[in-house]
């Protein structure tokens, strides 16, 4: 029998040998409203890229899974951290794994109640978000934050469930990363 090659992935950067890996880059001009100094938001050209993800390309479907990394680069909108958009799954109850790879960040967790954790992203961390429960990633570093992600395929995204946005925001204050809580509105 033959031994085939499955796909790879470096875990020093989280990128893909694959024959099929699907990229979507999402820059600052995506993310209206999510930032919450919209004017320094607006001072950044609209095409910077802020992640980016890239997966394997795999099956569909009930009980499939899906791989992906994400990618995001380090700096700050006014003095909010880069961070994805962040969503629940469109299936709430489905959960997901995240991987720390490189960089060093925290991942921000909500549930449907808006009460909010932090977990530090590092190297190594391992994240088990469990189902009914938002998640959005937050690079407080200086590198490129990349984590590796396995996900039911038929989870789905639901962006629009926290169009109010998460309970709480990460800064620079004083130099310092501070986690502050929003009044929602
Ligand atoms: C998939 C997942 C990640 C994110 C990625 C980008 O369920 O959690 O692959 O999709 O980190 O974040 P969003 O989708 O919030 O823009
Ligand atoms: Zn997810």
């Amino acid at each position: 029998f033959p031994f085939f090659m499955p796909p790879g992935v470096a875990f020093t950067n989280g990128h893909f040998t694959a024959e099929n890996i699907i990229t979507k880059v999402t820059h600052s001009g995506d993310l209206a409203g999510i930032f919450h100094d919209q004017t320094a938001w607006r001072a950044i050209p609209s095409e910077t890229p802020i992640y980016q993800v890239e997966m394997l390309s795999s099956a569909q479907g009930e009980g499939e899974l899906y791989v992906g990394t994400t990618h995001l680069n380090p700096g700050r909108v006014g003095d909010e951290f880069y961070m994805t958009r962040g969503h629940f799954h469109q299936r709430r109850e489905q959960g997901e794994v995240y991987f720390g790879l490189r960089g060093s960040g925290l991942l921000l967790l909500q549930n449907e109640q808006g009460e909010a954790r932090l977990e530090e992203v590092s190297p190594g961390s391992v994240h088990i978000i469990p189902g009914l429960t938002a998640h959005r990633l937050i690079n407080t570093g200086t590198e490129v934050l990349s984590a590796l992600a396995v996900w039911p395929s038929i989870a789905g995204h639901d962006y629009a469930a926290l169009a109010q946005g998460f309970a709480l925001r990460v800064v620079l204050h004083d130099g310092k990363i501070q986690a502050k809580e929003v009044q929602n509105g």
